[in-house]
């Protein structure tokens, strides 16, 4: 615990290898998915507990429409029954939440559920939970190119005027912190169109364990390395 002295503002984490997980066990991938939404409950209420005021967790990318319908179905109805299940909690215990990604692709149903979850959890202060869904960070850096596009050629703003701090605020994270530390499980090294251009001067965590499996002393490892870690953000000390 001691080694904890410095605590990431913002931790966002790839939840990878719950279909690995699910494998292991002789058991469908879908119940890999539900093993990931329990870990993915501890590891909010684990990272509230230990002062981390945003956590942002890839949920599903663009990428995973290309997988089997029935693995989509089952995500996007888990999505729904997470929404059901952990709404009053989440209020309770002070987290909001927020959606990245472009919400168009959904249904009724989980757009509803979605535009639910955010609305009353909205005003929780003590962490946001960030769910990136449907989200790829090459699809929000090209929205964010057109929106900027947009507004020059209608003489709003004049390309110069076009800043680092212009880029990030027309990003689905505007007002969000940067991540200080991003986790990856399931021994993959790749951060896979998440949060390119955030993780601009992010510390990198990877473990081995798999997704379903995290618990707060993976959580705790990780934090105790991130705190280890000399940030010079291309500086000199
Ligand atoms: C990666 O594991 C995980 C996902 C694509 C989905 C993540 C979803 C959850 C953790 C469930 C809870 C969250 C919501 C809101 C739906 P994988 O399937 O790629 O695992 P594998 O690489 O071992 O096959």
């Amino acid at each position: 615990m001691s080694e904890m002295k410095n605590i990431p503002q913002h931790i966002a984490i790839i939840m990878d290898g719950n279909g690995r997980w699910a494998r292991l066990r002789g058991k469908e991938r879908s119940e890999g998915h539900f093993a990931g939404m329990e870990a993915l409950q501890k590891t909010v209420y684990n990272a509230a507990d230990i002062g981390v005021k945003w956590l942002t967790v890839y949920a599903f990318s663009t990428e995973n429409w290309g997988r089997p319908q029935a693995e989509v179905d089952g995500l996007m109805e888990l999505v729904c029954t997470g929404v059901e299940m952990h709404t009053p909690e989440l209020k309770k215990q002070g987290v909001s939440v927020k959606i990245i990604g472009d919400k168009s692709r959904f249904s009724q149903k989980v757009s509803d559920a979605l535009a639910r979850i955010e609305g009353h959890t909205a005003g929780g202060e003590r962490m946001t939970l960030v769910l990136a869904l449907n989200y790829s960070s090459r699809s929000e850096i090209q929205t964010a190119m057109q929106e900027l596009a947009r507004r020059a050629k209608a003489g709003e703003i004049e390309p110069e005027e076009i800043d680092e701090k212009m880029i990030s605020s027309s990003l689905y994270t505007a007002e969000m912190p940067d991540p200080d530390l991003i986790i990856r499980t399931s021994g993959e090294y790749r951060l896979s169109n998440f949060l390119m251009w955030q993780a601009s001067y992010a510390e990198f965590y990877f473990t081995d364990v798999l997704w379903p499996d995290f618990n707060r002393e993976e959580l705790e490892k990780a934090i105790e390395a991130f705190s280890a870690r000399d940030r010079r953000y291309g500086l000199v000390k």
